[in-house]
């Protein structure tokens, strides 16, 4: 197809989405950006000038339908990158319906709705789902079971989407960054009661860089799976 290549970035506000959203921007790629409600989207316009923005909350996956439906989202797709996350670390004994509810909504049912709804889209370019997974989706620790049931269940849902629609030409690749240097590794370390070096951790763009990596790759080739850790 000609023209940009178009994008629709969850997560864009903060942290890796903010960076990858900025590099496919400064390269002249149409960006969209996914917000949780009207007021987060003229902050990320005014964050990422010349992008363009769906208002959505993943915590809300049943409403996405309606709210995707009552505006007008791209007619076609290049690629659809599911970004954004939330994570609430503690003892199983601790953990609340509350949490396990809003973890697997934006975690794993909200990107499984988008995904579903952008299809059609997606198709039609021939184009690729990339899920920013976490090593929590490839094993667990102590007091991350929610976080990690999430990740676990958006590998399976990944995973699940490749076989589907590798027959309509769509590509699928799950990401797997260990920490990274963001405001969600911040509150991470305030849970954990540790104190914060954001030196020794993922810079954000680093992960972005593989992001790029994924959609670039020439069509005879398929990154699926991709493990980041913080190197030396
Ligand atoms: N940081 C790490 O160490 C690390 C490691 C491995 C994997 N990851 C994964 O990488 C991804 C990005 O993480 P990050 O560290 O960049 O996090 P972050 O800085 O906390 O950013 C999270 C983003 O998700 C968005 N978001 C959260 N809840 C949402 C909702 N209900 N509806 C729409 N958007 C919502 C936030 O929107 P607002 O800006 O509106 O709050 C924000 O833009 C996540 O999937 C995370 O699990 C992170």
């Amino acid at each position: 197809m000609s023209g940009p290549r178009i994008h629709l970035v969850t997560g864009a506000g903060s942290g890796i989405g903010s960076a990858v959203a900025r590099r496919l921007r400064d390269r002249g790629d149409e960006v969209w950006l996914l917000a949780r409600d009207a007021g987060r989207a003229r902050e990320l316009v005014e964050h990422h000038p010349g992008a363009r923005t769906l208002v959505g909350d993943l915590a809300e996956p049943a409403r996405l339908s309606w709210a995707l439906g009552h505006q007008s989202p791209p007619d076609r797709l290049d690629s659809l990158l599911h970004i954004a996350g939330t994570v609430e670390l503690g003892p199983v004994g601790d953990l609340t319906p509350k949490v396990w509810q809003e973890t697997l909504a934006v975690n794993l049912m909200g990107p499984a709705e988008l995904t579903r709804l952008l299809l059609p889209q997606l198709r039609l370019s021939r184009g690729h789902v990339v899920f920013v997974n976490s090593t929590s989706g490839l094993s667990v620790s102590p007091e991350w079971s929610a976080y990690g049931a999430s990740k676990f269940g958006l590998r399976a849902l990944a995973d699940a989407l490749r076989a589907e629609e590798h027959p309509a030409g769509v590509r699928v690749t799950s990401l797997y960054p260990s920490r990274t240097a963001t405001p969600m590794q911040q509150k991470v370390h305030q849970q954990e009661g540790k104190p914060y070096d954001p030196a020794r951790w993922i810079a954000p763009d680093s992960v972005a860089t593989t992001v790029l990596t994924a959609l670039d790759l020439p069509r005879d080739a398929e990154l699926t799976d991709l493990t980041i850790r913080p190197g030396t």
